[in-house]
């Protein structure tokens, strides 16, 4: 017996020892004692980051659904919160929309953007306040959008004359998906920089595609020295921080290219008053910059980067949305019957879609609506970070967390949705106060808050008018020997389908 008690005593206290010192070991003196968010387990070193799988947006909503809608995850060293319920999101994006405005620097695009001098990925602050505010007033704002008609209709145009080629004979296949891609970029081309670089003439042209391409592909590409600090050697051994910086340079050769062009042709003739003046985006961050007026100084390298974000913001996003539009609409006979019957009775005997028209196109807003909820081109949106310590729903978060919020999984969550799967438009002709617009948090493609996408509007009336000429304009089929319309996503962060949408197009008038 005394033996046993000999043994016993300093065994049962070597490990209360042991307890203590790993406790205070793995609980900071900043978190010991308040409540953090629930976590899954997590491995030495990686944390959760092989938890991601290659579809981010549906892992973390098969995680969130065991530890809840705020859960705490480690990607390698960076704590991230993982944010997946209306109710937290109006927490993070309303409530506490100040603390969380700010974004975590990412090594790629704080390179591509001259050290986040942008908009997309500046740190909260008067940088990016002003720069937003300067996109906004000249390029996105509803008066501009309103200014650039033309351009939308001339483009679209050409589109459904390009798919009339395309389809010349009644089993000609054309690659939708191309098409559209050429379509919102070259809206944006035109707006931001004053006419297209891709009609071919241009040298430059392929160049600008290949860069572009690299890009995504750099920017997709998992850099582990983001989230584990001590593997930063990787991307230089492995050529990829070379790659990048090869980029990088090649595209502000055509940036500064594009800035220089502009300051030869109009030397101070723009008019920043006059919003129905044709100047284009980057004539008029030149004239800001020139009379200099207001204590922010507008350098090159912000007008670049602000130029950049255009693309890259602007079209891989709003391309991709209205491609899951068609594929949606193709793959629900009912609902394609239904939109065609809307265009025809509201264009009438004039056979042509105006701008006008789309306000009365109330079923044709409702399918894209559907199609931005099931297929949110950024179901993740572009994190968020928190810049002091707070509190959310009685849980603790640190200054300096990353945050995810995910929005796909937010508007399939049953709480709000009823049958979430299916793509049912009428939803939102039962509700039409349910908008996009960051109001309504069980519905938020494209963010909410002073984060929020400020390229709604352009968005939406391209994507509106496009869909309703292509509606107006032909009938679709598939290919011959392909069985159904496939919707299979692909993986990325931007979240395009997976195939190219091939069509066979008939003129329907
Ligand atoms: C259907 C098309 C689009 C979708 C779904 C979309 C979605 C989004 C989302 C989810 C965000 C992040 C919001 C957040 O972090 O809370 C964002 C930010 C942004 N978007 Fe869009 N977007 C679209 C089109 C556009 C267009 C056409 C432009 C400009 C030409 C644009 C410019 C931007 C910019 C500059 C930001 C960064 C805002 C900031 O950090 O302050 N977007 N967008
Ligand atoms: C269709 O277009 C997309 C986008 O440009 C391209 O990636 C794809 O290879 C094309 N596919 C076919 C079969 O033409
Ligand atoms: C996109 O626009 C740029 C700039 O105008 C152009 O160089 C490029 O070829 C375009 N890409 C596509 C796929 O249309
Ligand atoms: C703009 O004005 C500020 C002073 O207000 C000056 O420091 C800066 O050099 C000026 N920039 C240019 C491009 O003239």
């Amino acid at each position: 017996m005394t033996s046993f008690s000999n043994y016993v005593v300093p065994l049962v206290s070597f490990s209360l020892f042991v307890i203590f010192v790993l406790k205070w070991f793995f609980n900071p003196a900043s978190t010991a004692g308040k409540k953090l968010p629930p976590s899954p387990p997590k491995l030495p070193v990686i944390g959760n980051l092989h938890q991601l799988s290659l579809y981010p947006h549906r892992a973390l909503q098969t995680l969130s659904k065991r530890y809840g809608p705020l859960m705490m995850l480690h990607l390698g060293s960076v704590p991230t919160l993982v944010v997946s319920s209306a109710d937290a999101a109006l927490e993070i994006m309303k409530t506490n929309d100040l603390i969380f405005s700010n974004r975590p620097k990412v090594t790629i695009p704080d390179k591509l953007v001259y050290g986040s001098k942008d908009i997309a990925f500046a740190p909260y602050g008067e940088h990016w306040r002003q720069v937003r505010s300067i996109c906004v007033l000249h390029l996105l704002s509803n008066k501009r959008v309103q200014s650039f008609r033309y351009i939308r209709e001339e483009e679209t145009d050409l589109l459904i004359q390009k798919i009339r080629q395309s389809s010349s004979s009644s089993t000609s296949v054309t690659n939708l998906s191309n098409l559209l891609v050429s379509l919102t970029n070259d809206t944006i081309s035109r707006v931001a920089l004053g006419r297209k670089y891709s009609d071919g003439e241009a040298q430059g042209s392929t160049k600008f595609e290949l860069m572009l391409k690299e890009i995504m592909e750099l920017s997709g590409v998992f850099n582990a020295g983001d989230f584990i600090p001590w593997l930063k050697w990787i991307s230089k051994v492995n050529g990829f921080d070379a790659r990048a910086d090869k980029v990088i340079k090649s595209f502000d050769e055509f940036l500064s290219g594009v800035v220089e062009d502009h300051r030869n042709r109009n030397q101070g003739k723009t008019d920043l008053d006059d919003s129905s003046n044709h100047a284009d985006l980057v004539d008029l961050l030149l004239e800001i910059q020139r009379e200099n007026k207001s204590s922010f100084t507008l350098d090159d390298e912000t007008i670049k980067a602000v130029i950049f974000d255009m693309f890259g913001a602007g079209t891989d996003t709003t391309y991709t949305s209205l491609e899951w539009t068609m594929a949606e609409a193709l793959r629900h006979p009912e609902i394609m019957k239904k939109l065609q019957n809307e265009v025809k009775q509201v264009v009438g005997s004039k056979k042509q879609v105006a701008e006008e028209d789309l306000e009365k196109m109330l079923y044709l807003k409702a399918v894209l609506k559907e199609s931005l909820r099931l297929h949110p081109p950024i179901p993740l949106l572009i994190p968020h970070q928190s810049t002091q310590d707070t509190k959310i729903m009685g849980y603790h978060i640190a200054a300096g967390t990353q945050v995810f919020i995910n929005a796909w999984a937010i508007a399939m969550d049953p709480m709000n949705w009823e049958n979430p799967e299916e793509f049912n438009p009428e939803r939102f002709l039962k509700n039409t106060a349910l908008d996009f617009r960051g109001f309504n948090f069980e519905y938020i493609p494209f963010g909410a808050g002073r984060r929020g996408c400020p390229g709604i509007t352009f968005a939406v009336t391209v994507n509106e008018l496009a869909l309703a000429k292509l509606i107006l304009n032909f009938d679709f089929a598939l290919p011959i020997g392909v069985k159904e319309w496939d919707l299979t996503e692909d993986s990325g962060s931007t979240v395009h389908k997976k195939n190219p949408l091939l069509v066979v197009a008939t003129p329907s008038c």
